[in-house]
């Protein structure tokens, strides 16, 4: 069903029909310059991206509808902007009064970004060649169409055609081109994902709309790590730098029973957040297993082993899991957190102490395996007053760690 990229001179093998071959370089002798960053001036996001924008470089921000993606590539231009860079913000989805309303609430800068409404691709890309900005957004990819291809704006091919011939521009002007696509819950729309190879760096933007936090983490960077995460909260002036969120978990954990805290590793930064689960009698065959910030397959090993190896039976529980704050985990060392959430609701005992920072991958036999970042996760632990931590080096079992959490609790029960 697809069409073929109408985009003329991409076919150097037409050109050298007959010509000598080209010759290899060996890579020791080829040129690479490397030419300074653009920084955004957000530096959670500079720090996702290797240390600011590459010139020359595509960057793809996806993200679901309302999670900040306008907000955060506006704000970025505005940075750039007040740091004297020259700037483009096409927007193919809001009209520029839109965007304006958007830009008073982040203030001074972003009201300095030059903005273009428009959806035909070669208005935008004569407008980009005219101006040739230092960085430009595209919000978003799939509102742009090429009047070349006759299929709507946002299918496959559409998306293809309009992200290639901006790639050509920009390397040709240098110009640093963030690419904002949307992203639905179930990562469905044709769009953002099939363009992963031809960008240099994938960000995903994730979190919950209704909540305050989100996430920005790479998904591939030709520039960077794919380690980092930047923290961010949406408030009334758009989004704000979350520095310090392991203490603003921490701070708001519950410490009732079914409340634990998880230090996690968001890249190569230890985080700790608060893991909650509830567990109350089903009505339901089968009962419900509903958890956010965790994948559902982990949720169900986690039962499986808790109910098989540490005495733990949920079979006719319904089961509620949640990672507070919409932060998403997606690491095997949140398994024991998620186990011992639900073993201290099950047990309706709180754990000892509470809050009591854990981290562990569970083995199907229902042995702890050891996981990346032991010290790093520790320390964090530590740093905010949590330093019982219940890991692989203390616990050798599901069972033991489950014992270890739960002690005194249960002896108080038991006392009562
Ligand atoms: P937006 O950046 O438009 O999301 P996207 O481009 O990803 O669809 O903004 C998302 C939400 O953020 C929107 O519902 C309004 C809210 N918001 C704030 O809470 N504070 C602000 O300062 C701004 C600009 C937006
Ligand atoms: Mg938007």
């Amino acid at each position: 069903m697809e069409e073929r990229a109408p985009s003329g001179g991409r076919s150097p093998r037409a050109a050298r029909a007959g010509g000598p071959a080209p010759r290899p370089v060996r890579l020791r002798e080829v040129s690479a310059e490397r030419a300074p960053r653009l920084p955004t001036g957000i530096g959670e996001l500079d720090r996702v991206l290797g240390g600011g924008l590459v010139p020359g470089s595509l960057v793809l921000l996806g993200g679901s509808p309302g999670i900040g993606k306008s907000t955060l590539t506006n704000m970025a231009l505005g940075n750039l902007a007040a740091a004297g860079r020259a700037t483009l913000y096409v927007s193919g989805e809001e009209s520029a009064a839109q965007i304006r309303l958007r830009a008073e609430r982040l203030g001074a800068a972003a009201l300095e970004v030059p903005v273009l409404a428009e959806t035909d691709l070669d208005a935008v890309l004569a407008t980009l060649q005219a101006e040739r900005p230092e960085a430009c957004v595209i919000d978003s990819v799939q509102t742009l169409h090429s009047a070349a291809l006759e299929s709507a704006p946002g299918t496959v091919a559409q998306v293809r055609e309009v992200a290639t011939r901006i790639t050509e521009v920009a390397k040709r002007q240098d110009t640093a081109v963030l690419l904002v696509g949307h992203v639905t819950k179930e990562g469905a729309l044709a769009g953002p994902r099939t363009l992963e190879h031809l960008v240099d760096c994938v960000l995903q933007f994730e979190g919950e709309r209704e909540r305050t936090y989100r996430t920005v983490r790479a998904l591939k960077n030709r520039f960077g790590s794919t380690n980092d995460v930047g923290v961010f909260e949406m408030r009334e002036g758009g989004l704000v730098e979350v520095l310090d969120a392991s203490a603003r978990f921490v701070g708001e954990a519950t410490q009732a029973p079914g409340s634990v805290v998880l230090a996690a590793m968001e890249g190569s930064r230890p985080l700790l957040v608060e893991v909650q689960a509830l567990v109350s009698q089903s009505e339901l065959v089968p009962p419900r297993r509903v958890c956010n910030g965790i994948d559902r397959n982990r949720l169900a090993l986690v039962l499986a082993v808790l109910g098989r190896h540490a005495g733990i039976g949920l079979g006719t529980s319904d089961v509620f899991v949640n990672v507070v704050g919409g932060v998403r985990i997606d690491e095997p060392g949140a398994d024991l957190a998620v186990a011992l959430a639900v073993a201290s609701a099950a047990r309706g005992v709180a754990t000892d102490p509470s809050p009591l920072a854990c981290f562990g991958e569970i083995g199907l036999t229902g042995e702890l395996r050891s996981v990346a970042h032991p010290d790093r996760r520790a320390q964090e632990a530590a740093k905010f007053g949590l330093a019982a931590v219940v890991s692989p080096a203390r616990a050798r079992t599901l069972r033991e760690a489950v014992q270890t959490a739960l002690s005194s609790g249960q002896r108080a029960q038991r006392a009562a």
